[in-house]
């Protein structure tokens, strides 16, 4: 698990340019499914059969990481850059990018009281002296990742991109303990969620899903002086109520909540101020679809260096895996 974990996060695939990541997924789960496909924008979608009768069933864990695309090379080699989703200036501080093609630089920031950071008073430097020897290697309009490798604390994990390769890492093992299901099963490894998630809309509206259910990072508020959550690492897999793009359906809340106490796995009801996942997309596609979010509590979300419990990443995956089976039929 910790491996399967370890690759995906050092992967690269920043918003739009999921490839070499859908590539490194497919592979985990080519011979295990019925059907594979990409869709239009990207999003590869496993699917499984059940013994008819049953309801289609969307899971969805996107692909995509934050990152940054190239706006300015200037005369010195410097490059200036936006954002690919949400960024903190103070945390790209002295961290490095990654593009596709390997190379590597490290983030600056002009002069200037660090209040008032913003993008635009940053650049990347590339190690290049000049605007020739930079655009020999990067140009405007390429994208880069932050680069970070992954961190075994034992129980607890570090990486760039646990949001959200820790629930494509759930998606791949929920797939790989599968039973028979009377459900057909839909595996989404949504593209863009961090830019909108733009993804998720599509492969929904392609699939025509009975119940959503995205699987996704949550923040945490149990760490010195953190704003007020209730929601905690090693507390078990965290069940949405409430997020800004979504109201989990109640009885998907109630379906899951039911689920958890039944085979005692470990959860807590989780409510999230500001931020969305993919079941923010998927519940408003067509005539609207029942959804909820399984969330994986991580720390310093949207960070170089964002923490998971492994075992809240097994809860997820138990709760993942009994709602493949579940009875849907009040949905
Ligand atoms: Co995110
Ligand atoms: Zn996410």
């Amino acid at each position: 698990m910790k491996e399967l974990i370890k690759e995906l996060v050092e992967s690269f695939g920043p918003s739009g340019y999921e490839n070499e990541i859908a590539k490194t997924i497919r592979g985990y789960i080519q011979d295990q499914v019925d059907e594979l496909y990409t869709d239009a924008l990207g999003s590869l979608i496993a699917v499984k059969r059940g013994r008819g009768q049953g309801k289609k069933v969307m899971f969805s864990a996107h692909a995509d990481e934050i990152g940054v695309v190239i706006t300015h090379i200037d005369d010195q080699g410097f490059l200036r850059f936006s954002n690919v989703g949400g960024l903190n200036p103070l945390t790209l501080l002295g961290n490095r990018v990654r593009f596709s093609n390997g190379t590597v630089g490290v983030i600056g920031k002009e002069k200037g009281d660090p209040k008032d950071l913003s993008l635009d008073k940053m650049y990347i430097d590339i190690g290049a002296d000049s605007k020739e020897s930079a655009t020999s290697k990067v140009n405007v309009g390429d994208f880069a990742i932050i680069n970070r490798e992954f961190a075994d604390l034992g129980k607890r994990l570090i990486a760039k991109s646990m949001d959200d390769r820790v629930g494509c890492a759930v998606l791949i093992e929920v797939i790989r303990q599968l039973q028979p299901s009377p459900h057909d099963l839909y595996f989404v490894f949504s593209t863009q969620e961090e830019v909108g998630l733009r993804g998720a809309r599509t492969s929904a509206y392609g699939i025509d899903p009975d119940l959503g259910v995205a699987l996704d990072v949550t923040l945490t508020g149990d760490t010195p002086e953190a704003p007020r959550m209730d929601v905690g690492l090693g507390k078990g897999a965290a069940i949405k109520v409430k997020d800004s793009s979504m109201i989990t359906h109640p009885k998907v809340k109630e379906l899951m909540v039911q689920i958890a106490t039944d085979q005692s796995i470990c959860y807590q009801l989780e409510i999230l101020e500001r931020g969305g996942t993919d079941a923010g997309a998927i519940h408003l596609t067509r005539a609207g679809v029942p959804s909820g979010t399984i969330s994986i509590p991580c720390r310093y979300v949207h960070s170089a260096s964002e923490m998971v419990d492994i075992d809240d990443v097994k809860a997820c995956i138990d709760l993942a895996l009994a709602m493949t089976k579940a009875d849907l039929s009040a949905l």
